[in-house]
This record gives C-alpha cells, sequence and structure tokens, in this order.
C-alpha cells in the first residue's frame, strides 16, 4: 500500500509560489488500479512524481511498503526509481531508431541485456497485442500501438508500482480505449500497484478505485 500523509507541495518559481498539493491524505491499495482524476492544474502529475520520488514533498510523508520515502538516503531513491517504479509518459518516450523490441529493452542496455530479458521482452509486447510489431521503428506505429510498446517498457523491470501519467493524453478515444484495455488486462495477471492520472472520466469504470484532486486538494 502507498500510503500518503498530509502531502504538501509549494513550486517556487523566481519569486512566486503556487501551492500545488495543499494537505493530500489518501492510501493506494497495494496490487490494484488506481486513478487519480481532476482538472489539469489539480496537482496531479504532482502527486505522481512525489510517489515516483522525481520530486519531494513540501510537508507531510509518503509511506511505501511500510518505510516512509523522505528517509530513503540519495542511493535508496536511486534504486527505487530504477528498480520499483515503471512510468509512463503521455508522449510514450520511445527512441526512434529501435525497433520495439529494443525500445522495450531500452533502459536495460547499460547493465547489458541477457537472453531471458530479450524472451520476456517479447512476451510483454505480445501481451500488450504487439507481437506482429516486432521489429517495426515508432515511426511505422500508430499512437496507440506506441504507447504499448511503452507500457512493455515499463513493466520489464517487473516493478512493484506502475505509474502512468495522462497515458491516453494523445491518443483518440479508441486507441486510448484500447491502451486502457490491455493495461486493464496486464494487471490482472502481474502484481504491480497500477496508479494512473488522467483528466478524463470516461475510461473510469464503475469498480475502480478513484482518488479526485481539485485546487491540490481530495475532492472526494
Ligand atoms: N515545476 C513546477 N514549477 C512551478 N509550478 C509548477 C511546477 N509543476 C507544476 N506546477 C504548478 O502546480 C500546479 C499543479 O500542477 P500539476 O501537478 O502539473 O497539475 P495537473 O497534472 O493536475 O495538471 C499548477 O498550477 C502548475 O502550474
Ligand atoms: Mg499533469
Amino acid at each position: 500500500m502507498i500510503d500518503i500523509q498530509g502531502v504538501t507541495k509549494v513550486h517556487k518559481r523566481g519569486e512566486t509560489e503556487v501551492h500545488a498539493l495543499r494537505g493530500v491524505s489518501c492510501q493506494i491499495e497495494k496490487g490494484a488500479l488506481t486513478f487519480i482524476l481532476g482538472p489539469s492544474g489539480s496537482g496531479k502529475s504532482t502527486l505522481l512524481y512525489l510517489i515516483g520520488a522525481l520530486d519531494e514533498p513540501t510537508a507531510g510523508k509518503i509511506i511505501v511498503a511500510d518505510r516512509s520515502l523522505g528517509e530513503f538516503s540519495e542511493s535508496e531513491r536511486d534504486e527505487y526509481r530504477r528498480n520499483d517504479v515503471g512510468f509512463i509518459f503521455q508522449n510514450f518516450n520511445l527512441i526512434g531508431n529501435l525497433d520495439s523490441v529494443d525500445n522495450v529493452l531500452a533502459p536495460f542496455i547499460p547493465q547489458g541485456i541477457s537472453s531471458e530479458q530479450r524472451t520476456r521482452a517479447v512476451e510483454l509486447l505480445e501481451q500488450v497485442g504487439m507481437g506482429e510489431r516486432l521489429d517495426h521503428r515508432p515511426n511505422q506505429l500508430s499512437g496507440g500501438e506506441q504507447q504499448r510498446v511503452a507500457i512493455a517498457r515499463a513493466l520489464l523491470k517487473q516493478p512493484s508500482i506502475v505509474l502512468a501519467d495522462e497515458p491516453t493524453g494523445e491518443l483518440d478515444s479508441e486507441n486510448g480505449a484500447e491502451v486502457f484495455s490491455y493495461l486493464r488486462r496486464l494487471q490482472s495477471n502481474i502484481e504491480s500497484t497500477i496508479v494512473v492520472v488522467t483528466h478524463d472520466q470516461s475510461y473510469v469504470q464503475e469498480s475502480d478505485r478513484v482518488v479526485r484532486l481539485k485546487d491540490g486538494r481530495v475532492a472526494e
């Protein structure tokens, strides 16, 4: 479980302060799919980056697996980001001259790729319906297909937490729905906690867990 306790975040830009989060408390259940919903500017991305330890709260605590991220040393934070968290971004962030398999493997290139990892990359691509597009480059894929490659990439390290920031923000509704149907299918196979930020309510289903943000506060 991810326990968010009274989290405040003030972004400083020169002389001006932006209060992005104003005392947010909520719990994100382990192994579930949770949506963070809210209008633009409500603090969704800020909260997601704090959970991913890409940024630090101004006040409050984020507790992951019984440890406060604020107590991590610099190297523990690095390790957490590298091993425990998989990120999925709005703009896919694929590498243009690599095919689907190599894009999934790209984060591991510095350490060297094992044949098991390559096999698993192919399996993950098959699970997101990309088995026929293994040797395609990003510019040969639709936006929805590119995002499915990015999902496979985020899952290769078997992260305990997957964080997605507006993963369908650049997709039309058909591609967006497809990306979510694969995410949901994967959710039932893997044990990762998945947190998805979106302003688009239409992907949320009745039974989903939802944290609603408004003006930096939990609305519901
Ligand atoms: N790095 C930053 N520096 C200054 N202000 C920021 C920064 N990141 C976000 N903000 C501001 O914080 C508020 C919340 O932003 P954000 O978390 O990106 O909201 P959302 O993802 O819901 O659109 C906005 O007013 C935004 O302009
Ligand atoms: Mg955002």
